[in-house]
């Protein structure tokens, strides 16, 4: 097949949203978890093909593959390296077997808003991350921001113990990890395609995610409800090859950062606007929202923050210090 009929059958069969790329254009597949229309990284990933495929026509063509339809999180940067995929944007906790700098933004309570995360990662401490894997072939180019994490389960939530002995799904990152054992829950690494089923099917109890996450996998159908606690981060890196990305010719490498930055800085203002159109959708459509009692929110925050002191050595306490600051 040459790549124009490739890219036609994929459209046909996955649905995925790409103009068919021309011979001798440059192929980017750009594979993520997310839809692709109503979430800040589906969002972002398709205004980014949308614009390098109309200003850059003729030399390069993004392909965006949605939903895990071409790769889930887990596959996705072993693929990368073998040149199956060119960009992706996994959240930061998916990076751990090839670094373990992003620890920080899955401590719990660690940033109190999306802004807070912003500015530190605007720092050289935060700018200086996304090199952090260049050794292992990896670079990031961007970080994508989309919003504070909430729990559900399939029983009300209201105090930290009552997620004790209730099994959750985590993202494979020890911090996430250790944070559900200090609450006496058993955590469940779990490829996000599947939490939906599991959830459904009772593999675990509940989950962590954010309102756009929860709104676009539908958690509020098969949980008895989402609880406000805002007790961590989901954000991302868009990340490439080195190999590829140096290959590129300058000029072109320099017009797709361009774009990217644009984009980046677009997005990223919006995202506060999409996660509360999320929890919105989510209400519209029936499901529960409960909010916590400022007592209530005290009492998770005291279950979870001892998950600090054990990742303190590894991430450093003068990252720590620093990521707070831009808490004031
Ligand atoms: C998850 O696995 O829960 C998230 O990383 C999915 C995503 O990319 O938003």
């Amino acid at each position: 097949l040459t790549a124009a009929a490739t890219a036609l059958a994929l459209t046909v069969t996955t649905g995925a949203a790409f103009a068919a790329c021309e011979d001798g254009e440059t192929v980017i597949k750009f594979a993520h978890v997310t839809n692709a229309d109503k979430h800040p990284k589906g969002i972002a990933a398709s205004l980014f093909a949308e614009r390098v495929n109309a200003e850059m026509n003729g030399k390069v063509c993004v392909e965006v593959f949605p939903n895990s339809t071409l790769y889930d999180d887990d596959q996705v940067l072993e693929a990368m390296l073998q040149g199956d995929v060119q960009m992706a944007a996994p959240s930061l906790s998916k990076f751990e077997a090839f670094t373990k700098v992003f620890n920080i933004f899955d401590l719990p309570f660690m940033f109190k808003n999306m802004r807070a995360v912003d500015a530190f990662q605007n720092s050289e401490t935060g700018q200086a991350m996304k090199a952090s894997m260049e050794r292992r072939g990896l670079r990031g180019l961007e970080f994508w921001h989309s919003g504070l994490k909430q729990m559900s389960a399939n029983k009300p939530l209201l105090m930290p113990e009552d997620a004790k002995g209730l099994k959750f799904r985590v993202q494979p990152s020890d911090v996430l990890v250790a944070q559900m054992e200090a609450l006496g829950a058993s955590p469940q690494p779990m490829a996000f395609a599947e939490v939906y089923g599991a959830l459904q099917t009772g593999v675990v109890d509940g989950q962590e995610n954010t309102w756009s996450n929860s709104y676009g996998q539908k958690y509020y159908e098969v949980q008895d409800g989402i609880t406000e606690t805002n007790h961590g981060v989901l954000d991302y890196l868009v990340v490439v090859g080195v190999d590829f990305w140096d290959g590129l010719d300058a000029d072109v490498r320099t017009q797709l950062e361009t774009i990217l930055r644009e984009v980046t800085v677009e997005r990223n203002a919006a995202v506060e606007q999409v996660e509360a159109e999320a929890r919105q959708a989510i209400l519209d459509a029936g499901g529960t929202i409960r909010e916590l009692t400022p007592e209530q929110l005290t009492a998770w925050q005291e279950a979870m923050k001892p998950v600090w002191a054990k990742f303190a050595e590894g991430i450093g306490q003068e990252n720590i210090d620093a990521a707070q600051a831009f808490n004031a």
